[in-house]
C-alpha cells in the first residue's frame, strides 16, 4: 500500500499520527508545509479546503488534520478558532475565562481529511473531558497541559505517550484507517 503524506506545520501532530497509524499498518511520511486555512465556523469546511490545498502542493495522496477544543460553558469556544486563541491568550487565558465556573466540561474534535485528486474523505474523532484547574507540568503541546480526558485524572501532558489511548486524533485516525484500508 502506498505511503500517505501528512501535511502540516505541526511536527508534534505528525509524531502522534505516525505512531497511531503504524498500529493500523498504514505508512505515513511528513510534509512540513504551511497551509492557508479558510475562515469558517465549520471544522469540516476548513479540513476539506486544507486537503485540497495540500494535494495541490504535494501532488500525491495526502491527509491533513483540523482540530478544535470546544468548552461547554463558553458556548463551544474556541472551537474552530482554537489555533488563534492558543497563540493569543494561551492556556492561562483559558483558565482565566473559566475562573469560578463549576462546569469545566470540554471536548476535542479531530477531523482527518484525505484527498488523492479524486476522492475526498473526512474521518472524525472526539474525546470528552474537562479543563483542569491549573496548567500542569510534563510537557505536551498546545492545550495538552489543561485538558483531562474522561477516564483519568491526568492531563494529556501528564499522560505523555498514553495520551494516544484517549485522544481525538487516535479515534479519528482509527476511523480513517478502517475506511482507507478498504479503498
Ligand atoms: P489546528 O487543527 O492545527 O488548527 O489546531 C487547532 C488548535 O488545537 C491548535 O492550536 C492546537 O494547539 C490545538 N490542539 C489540537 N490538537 C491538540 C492536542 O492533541 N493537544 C493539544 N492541543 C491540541
Amino acid at each position: 500500500m502506498e505511503t500517505i503524506t501528512f501535511a502540516s506545520t505541526n511536527q508534534n501532530k505528525f509524531f502522534e499520527v505516525q505512531l497511531i497509524l503504524s498500529t493500523q499498518n498504514v505508512s505515513v511520511e511528513f510534509a512540513k508545509i504551511s497551509l492557508v486555512e479558510i475562515q469558517s465556523d465549520s471544522l469540516e469546511e476548513i479540513a476539506r479546503e486544507k486537503a485540497k490545498t495540500a494535494f495541490a502542493e504535494v501532488g500525491r495522496q495526502v491527509i491533513v488534520e483540523d482540530d478544535g477544543l470546544f468548552i461547554d460553558s463558553l458556548g463551544g469556544f474556541p472551537g474552530p478558532y482554537s489555533s488563534f486563541v492558543f497563540r493569543t491568550i494561551g492556556n492561562d487565558g483559558i483558565l482565566k475565562l473559566l475562573t469560578g465556573s463549576a462546569n469545566r466540561s470540554a471536548y476535542f474534535r479531530s477531523l482527518i481529511a484525505f484527498y488523492n485528486g479524486i476522492t475526498l474523505s473526512i474521518s472524525e474523532g472526539r474525546v470528552d473531558g474537562r479543563i483542569s484547574e491549573r496548567v500542569t507540568e510534563g510537557g505536551g503541546w498546545g492545550y495538552d497541559p489543561i485538558f483531562v480526558p474522561d477516564g483519568t485524572d491526568l492531563t494529556f501532558a501528564e499522560l505523555k505517550k498514553s495520551k494516544n489511548e484517549y485522544s481525538h486524533r487516535r479515534r479519528a485516525l482509527e476511523n480513517f484507517a478502517k475506511w482507507y484500508l478498504n479503498l
